[in-house]
């Protein structure tokens, strides 16, 4: 079964939204495929997401209040078959941590699932207004359901 890693630099926004999108599509498509986030930060281990992020992504019909927040670490890129980043900054630290080449191939940039080659980069919404965590999850969510599509026809 493949295994695919979502990470941002907190864990409490990003990341754990697409973890919570992809897990409900999981359900709705009867997807083989396990699903983790992860922030390159120790700043919120432990942590429930965001307040904002639970109360957007619940409006929207997913549930987020069982994850909790940790920190990645260099075995995830052992454990899993797909990592994707949210931002530059989270590709440099990820790729900091890899040390052969099989470990940096499995690394990539989330919304280039969506819109390949573009190297566009999911807005950190955690200094933002209500409607930036909106605009966020319709970006997470369009990028799920492309992914989701993938993983059905992946063995
Ligand atoms: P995330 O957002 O990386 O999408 O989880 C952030 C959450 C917390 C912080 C920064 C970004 N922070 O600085 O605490």
């Amino acid at each position: 079964m493949q295994k695919i890693l979502f990470v941002c630099l907190g864990n409490i926004c990003r990341s754990p939204l697409a973890e919570g999108i992809m897990l409900h599509l999981k359900t709705k498509k009867n997807l083989q495929v396990e699903i983790d986030s992860a922030g390159t930060s120790n700043y919120h281990i432990g942590e429930a997401p965001d307040k904002r992020t639970i109360a957007n992504a619940k409006k929207n019909g997913v549930d987020l209040s069982f994850l909790r927040a940790r920190q990645f670490s260099e075995t995830d890129l052992d454990t899993f078959n797909f990592i994707y980043v949210m931002d530059q900054s989270n590709l440099k630290n990820v790729l900091a941590l890899a040390k052969h080449p099989y470990q940096k191939e499995k690394v990539s940039l989330f919304l280039n699932a969506v819109y390949p080659g573009k190297d566009l980069e999911v807005p950190d919404p955690y200094y933002g207004t209500e409607q930036t965590f909106e605009e966020v999850f319709q970006l997470v969510y369009k990028a799920c359901e492309q992914l989701s599509g993938e993983f059905s026809s992946m063995p």
